[in-house]
């Protein structure tokens, strides 16, 4: 067994009783996230924790590349520690295993280059035993982003989880396992389980295969044992069936049925090693009518997922990844689109877990985006395909392979008027398409294999035609795909791109969906704005009511992200010229924002979505607009409902309901009507403005109130968990934002919160919500509101009591106390 013992160099970590002598071990599993140390010219050298992002350290860069968030994520980065070991490995191997490295990165032991991944997207597993001895050795990472473009915020450095692991010299790799559950001809289960078993000794070895499926209350509900053999210094395959009587099926909803498969090899007796892989039990399919699961028809809901996390950057955190998700979940959706590359493996098993279905995407483009470097296409991209297969498809909420997202159209193919993009070497072709396809389908031919598209021009030239699936990118260009192939599903893997700022509600009301903010650098809240090619949401939730043929949309995006501040990206915007300095540096594009919190159009889509909960909520989200003392102004209701009334200081301003004869085709924002209660000019006095929905029988389902601000008196802070567990690892979300006397939230902009923990507690990141903002996330000691509402998470960093406290001057101190 090994045990942590504490540093002997500064920021090193020592392993101690690794390989202890005499013990018989199977695996052995343990978190690397402690004793590392950071450097940029490896002289001098800081304590860092894994995951780490160098580059969301900032300091932002006013006139930096707003396409990846005027942050410093480009250079060479070294990471460094020390592994003790009590004796040298004999018998027993060791990996060093990374989830993930931006973008290029090298692992050194003993100054000896062991493994390299040169897509960051994916991890790397390093065998390091014939690099180890007995005493200190010296592990370094170095992660190189110079080669990479990219079109958001890549991030940089060591920034997914880090484990070392030890097993036997007779081991599984469950990469090499493939376990798959299915329904034979008679409908019963089946699940067959393919795999190899590497060994490294220099003899034959002949070992005993077991698995063991167990249900999720942990009981072995089958098993069944074989036998393979493994040549010296090989790997031998073995393929087992286990049928499994009537299994709790695997949904869409939380806490879905997971199952596991408990995967044993022994030699003479002698158990070698043993891993655990997800198993669900589920079946899907596309027919005319869309997509379903478990014999049932099923909407996708889905949203697009970039893998930064806001304000943490891109180093992962699962309880930040767990809120994200949650969120989601509870404005209904059921698919995650990880657009547009491999993500993190623990986002996987989160919707293993949380009954999410993900399309995952493996490549954005197949050129520099990738950072392939001088590798030839065809090379790279089967390898990397291969790779994140391999990774991947034990995971039983993947249910489609992204071999890539908009790639452009091959050399062979004219430019179009039609469609943006010119012929390129590193684009499609029927040929290439239909080599990529195969690379997946010989490692799990139980998924679809498909790409996001966005080129209906090319269905015509067949680049498409192997594929089993296509994704379709926004203005229902799925259309072509579906009459040359009726029988091939297609989904919506880009819809709405619609963009608002939260809390932003202009001085002029958007009169067609590009009128933007122009003055203010903003989009409007009322959710009417998107970019160009795009459409505003509800025009996609009328096309999904019509095109039933397509399994689901996919909306971009689930939550803002680092970069590509469309359309505040690039000056002139609309022949209006601005300073790179006012452009912005996260997106617009999210339903929830930076913090993760949601905008307006959360409740839109919760409204129309979730059809288990009750939804109501006012747009504008506050009613404080001194500046708008006498003039009229729209009041729009989100609501599952289908009437409500509007009242102002308790005058009523009459009942609405929605129209389900507005539909697509009109006017463009008819549709609205449809899915919105509108008011379209409603007479600003302060005050209370009150809606309540009812029932279809009258009855009333709820209220929702918002009352006018008076001058700010308190600082709020809301923690959206009572507990900090003890770990470190488990980080809480605070909300933070300031409260007139009588409780009601001021939607203020620019105030500065300072911060103070008392006890074993830290800040990891602070931020607001405003895309074009430069503060660091960084500089935990203060942070400004953004239209009232900033954001922070703290983590426990040992046990004891933690402290958090908030003040502003001129206001009443918050604190917010973890037991
Ligand atoms: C799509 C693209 C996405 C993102 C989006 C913004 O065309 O696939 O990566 O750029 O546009 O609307």
């Amino acid at each position: 067994m090994f045990a942590v013992r504490r540093t002997v160099a500064r920021g090193s970590l020592a392993l101690a009783g690794f390989l202890a002598a005499g013990a018989v071990l199977a695996r052995e599993v343990r978190d690397w996230s402690d004793g590392w140390e950071f450097s940029f010219d490896k002289k001098e050298w800081r304590p860092v924790a894994i995951p780490h992002d160098w580059a969301i350290e900032g300091p932002f860069e006013p006139d930096g590349d707003t396409a990846t968030g005027k942050l410093p994520w480009r250079g060479t980065g070294w990471y460094r520690t020390n592994l003790v070991l009590d004796k040298a490995p004999e018998g027993r191997r060791i990996f060093l295993d990374f989830d993930g490295v931006m973008c290029d990165g090298t692992v050194f032991v003993n100054g000896q280059p062991c493994a390299r991944q040169e897509y960051g997207y994916l991890g790397m597993r390093a065998d390091a035993t014939a690099y180890l001895f007995a005493g200190t050795n010296s592990i370094v990472v170095k992660a190189d982003t110079t080669k990479l473009t990219s079109r958001w915020y890549p991030g940089a450095g060591i920034y997914r989880r880090a484990r070392i692991f030890e097993t036997s010299d007779v081991y599984l790799d469950e990469r090499d396992v493939f376990v798959n559950a299915g329904k034979d001809g008679d409908g019963a289960w089946n699940v067959r389980v393919n795999g190899e078993a590497t060994s490294r000794r220099l003899v034959d070895v002949t070992a005993e295969v077991k698995v063991c499926i167990r249900s999720p209350q942990g009981e072995v509900v089958a098993d069944c044992r074989g036998e393979v053999r493994i040549p010296p210094c090989g790997k031998g395959d073995f393929s087992l069936d286990i049928p499994v009587r009537n299994p709790e099926l695997w949904e869409l909803k939380p806490n879905a049925a997971l199952y596991t498969a408990e995967i044993s090899i022994a030699a003479c007796g002698n158990e070698e090693d043993s891993i655990a892989v997800p198993l669900g039990f589920r079946t899907f399919s596309f027919g005319d009518d869309g997509f379903h699961l478990n014999g049932r028809r099923v909407q996708l809901k889905g949203v697009c997922l970039h893998s930064d996390l806001g304000i943490l950057g891109m180093a992962f955190n699962r309880s930040a990844m767990r809120r994200e998700l949650e969120a989601l979940i509870d404005m209904g959706v059921n698919a995650i689109r990880t657009s547009h590359n491999a993500p993190a493996p623990e986002l996987l098993e989160l919707c293993d877990e949380m009954g999410l279905f993900v399309w995952d995407e493996c490549f954005d483009k197949w050129n520099d985006t990738s950072a392939r470097g001088d590798i030839p296409l065809e090379e790279f991209v089967s390898a990397k395909l291969a790779e994140f297969v391999r990774r991947d498809r034990n995971h039983p909420s993947v249910f489609v392979w992204s071999m890539g997202n908009e790639i452009p159209r091959g050399i062979a193919c004219p430019p179009s008027p039609e469609y943006w993009g010119g012929p390129s070497a590193s684009g499609t072709s029927a040929e290439r398409c239909a080599r990529f396809r195969n690379v997946v389908k010989a490692l799990d031919p139980s998924r679809p294999v498909g790409m996001a598209c966005c080129f209906p021009d090319i269905v015509a030239r067949g680049d498409y035609d192997a594929l089993d699936i296509t994704g379709w990118n926004y203005n229902e260009k799925y259309m072509p795909m579906r009459k040359r192939h009726p029988s091939k599903p297609v989904l919506y893997t880009e819809s709405a791109s619609a963009i608002s700022n939260w809390g932003h509600y202009a001085a002029k009301f958007p009169e067609h969906r590009t009128d933007y903010d122009f003055d203010a650098i903003s989009i409007d809240s009322y959710d009417r704005n998107s970019a160009p090619w795009s459409d505003i949401a509800d025009v996609e939730f009328a096309r999904m009511e019509r095109d039933r043929f397509v399994g689901g949309e996919f909306v971009w995006t689930g939550v803002d992200y680092l970069g590509e501040p469309t359309p505040f990206g690039d000056s002139p915007v609309n022949g209006r010229d601005y300073a790179k300095k006012d452009l912005a540096r996260s997106s617009y594009f999210g339903v929830f924002d930076l913090l993760c919190l949601p905008k307006d159009r959360a409740w839109l889509y919760r409204s129309v979505w979730n059809k288990d909960a009750f939804t109501l909520h006012i747009v504008p989200g506050h009613w404080t607009f001194p500046e708008k003392a006498g003039a009229s102004i729209p009041v729009y209701v989100y609501t599952s409902a289908d009437e409500a009334e509007l009242f102002l200081n308790g005058a009523s301003l009459g009942r609405r309901r929605k129209n389900p004869a507005a539909t697509l085709g009109g006017e463009y924002y008819g549709v609205m009507q449809r899915y919105r209660l509108m008011w379209d000019d409603v007479p600003y006095v302060p005050g209370e403005l009150k809606a309540v929905a009812y029932n279809a029988d009258g009855t009333v389902a709820g209220e929702e109130t918002l009352r006018t601000a008076g001058e700010a008196a308190a600082v709020v802070l809301a923690p959206e968990k009572a507990l900090l567990p003890p770990d470190g690892k488990e980080f809480v979300f605070v909300r933070i934002g300031v409260a007139d006397a009588r409780g009601t939230l001021v939607p203020e902009n620019g105030r500065r919160i300072y911060f103070s923990v008392e006890g074993p507690g830290e800040i990891v990141s602070v931020g607001n919500s405003d895309p074009r903002g430069l503060e660091s996330f960084k500089d935990t000691s203060s942070h400004t509101l953004y239209n009232g509402r900033a954001g922070l998470y703290i983590h426990r960093t040992a046990p004891g009591r933690v402290v958090l406290r908030a003040s502003a001057p001129g206001l009443e101190d918050a604190a917010a106390a973890f037991d």
